[in-house]
């Protein structure tokens, strides 16, 4: 973490909910809470505080999904804040020319447009529009740089959702951040207002989530580790009959509705048996231990004719989804606010760290020539050439063989003579390695060895001349994997991957377990499942 100084909001994107840091999370929700008390008061000083008012200051919503409170919420805080507000229409866009979303933004970015509202079934587009948009605002010596704000991205995640959602768990809580326990109901898997809790919950210090779902809507497996990661208890119940059956019941219910639209046949035929389990039943009411300090949020819309939470709850105490929503546009004008820079100067404490990916994954070792040694491509002596060794070590052999194969195609090696094997450590009986012996070869360049660290996921490259080993180089899997030919993510929403024409290099970054999660989308992924 850094401290930081100036205004850490200013042209911030905000593409997922970890893009923001706990403290800077905490200055908003301070924020929101001083101009909800000046919109009650109608204080109009304090209010102007924090408005733009600036008619040249563009502030886009695009949107290609529908909506009705992130839109409308957003357009209500922009029409507060006094700015030129655009709504883009999608149907009559050249969008429908194929024109590529990155071209399309720019363009609108161009006109003096420096907020994007962004929603999509494209999942990783803010991300991508926000590294293009830098690039596109520098080429063009524009005095600003657009600021992309992720407004829901298919199942991925919908980080302003997630801001007015800790924002009101917090105003329920007299402000008090120590602990949450809660239970997410419903959707969980392809509902991405419960994806962005996985890290949009660290804000509370102890946490213990109840995740209810049946199993093919449970929460996906790479948010459920992030939880466990950042610390969270959790528990996992099929059904809200079988949670409420049990003593341990959360004072806060976190409900989503069954996302029919991204539902594929086989889940769709069951849903009113999977509906049937996440939803709140009147004879539920009196299980619960203690309905007046029980709460229930929904990010809404619910389903008027299968709602998961009916409408005999509106009258209740327990309603505190209208509460939640109204906060939709609190919130949205306080982050409109500090990303045009208009507030934010004031505030102390620590950012997100920025990422540097460093290139200790190379590392240049003394080889050892003492013992004079032979070294062999096949049966005959090799004087000069690379060989790389410990290819894959650990692996099984078939892998090992497959790999072998791919990086020869990938690194193009296959134009030359040499070989490849599989061998057995002499020290380790039982663990395979991958040899590749290439003859023809002097030198690799460095982007020819940074590609190989990636391919071969640890590796050790020998130059050979003279028979002796003029140079070895111990290489490790690298930070972050990207613009490698042949890599793509599995993930068919994401902006990156294929299908969406995009054109855009696939990038990896490596997690401390070793996983690689998509730099766009976040999907995580094994080493042997980024190759296509
Ligand atoms: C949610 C969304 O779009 O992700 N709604 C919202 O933004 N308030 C939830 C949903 O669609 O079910």
């Amino acid at each position: 973490m850094i401290e930081n100084t100036g205004n850490v909001f200013k042209e911030r994107s905000l593409c997922v909910a970890a893009d923001f840091s706990i403290d800077e999370k905490k200055y908003l929700f301070e924020k929101t809470r001083k101009l909800k008390e000046a919109w009650r008061k109608n204080d109009y000083q304090t209010l102007n505080r924090f408005r733009i008012n600036d008619m040249d200051f563009g502030i886009y919503e695009i949107f290609l999904e529908d909506s009705t409170r992130t839109r409308e919420s957003f357009r209500n805080a922009a029409e507060f804040h006094g700015v030129k507000l655009s709504m883009f229409n999608s149907d009559s866009s050249s969008f429908n020319k194929m024109e590529s979303y990155l071209d399309g933004f720019m363009t609108l970015a161009g006109y003096s447009n420096r907020i994007f509202i962004v929603r999509s079934r494209i999942e990783g587009l803010c991300r991508w529009l926000e590294r293009k948009g830098e690039q596109f605002a520098e080429r063009n010596y524009l005095n600003y740089k657009p600021a992309f704000i992720n407004a829901g991205d298919g199942k991925h995640e919908h980080p302003t959702q997630e801001l007015l959602d800790e924002f009101t768990l917090i105003e329920d809580n007299d402000w008090r951040t120590d602990s949450l326990h809660i239970a997410l109901v419903g959707d969980l898997f392809h509902g991405r207002t419960v994806h962005s809790k996985a890290d949009g919950l660290r804000i509370f210090a102890n946490v213990k989530v109840d995740l209810i779902a049946p199993p093919e809507l449970s929460m996906p497996i790479q948010y459920f580790n992030r939880m466990k990661e950042n610390g969270f208890l959790l528990r996992e119940f099929h059904s809200l009959a079988e949670y409420l059956s049990q003593p341990d019941i959360a004072p806060r219910f976190y409900f989503t509705r069954p996302q029919l639209e991204r539902m594929g046949d086989r889940i769709l035929k069951r849903q009113d048996e999977l509906r049937e389990a996440i939803t709140f039943k009147e004879e539920f009411i009196q299980k619960l231990p203690d309905p007046g300090s029980t709460f229930f949020y929904h990010p809404l819309p619910r389903h008027k004719v299968h709602p998961t939470i009916p409408t005999f709850l509106d009258d209740m105490p327990l309603n505190h989804w209208e509460a939640q929503s109204i906060n939709g546009m609190y919130i949205r004008i306080i982050l409109l606010s500090v990303i045009a820079g208009r507030i934010g100067e004031d505030f102390q404490g620590e950012s997100v760290p920025v990422k540097n990916y460093a290139d200790d994954f190379i590392r240049e070792v003394t080889p050892d020539n003492s013992k004079p040694k032979t070294l062999k491509e096949g049966i005959n002596p090799l004087a000069n050439g690379v060989v790389i060794d410990r290819f894959c070590r650990g692996e099984s052999k078939e892998d090992i063989w497959d790999y072998l194969h791919k990086t020869m195609k990938i690194m193009g090696f296959s134009r030359f003579r040499g070989s490849i094997g599989v061998g057995e450590s002499k020290k380790e009986p039982g663990v395979y390695k991958g040899l590749i012996f290439l003859p023809e070869v002097q030198e690799l360049s460095p982007s020819d060895i940074r590609r190989l660290a990636a391919v071969t996921a640890g590796c050790t490259v020998n130059i050979i001349k003279d028979n002796k080993v003029a140079r070895k180089l111990r290489l490790t899997s690298p930070p972050r994997i990207y613009k490698i030919k042949g890599t793509g993510c599995t993930n068919s929403d994401c902006i990156s991957h294929d299908t969406h024409s995009e054109n855009i290099p696939p990038e990896f970054i490596r997690n401390e377990d070793g996983t690689l999660e998509c730099f766009y989308c976040g999907t995580s992924h094994r080493f042997k499942d980024i190759w296509k």
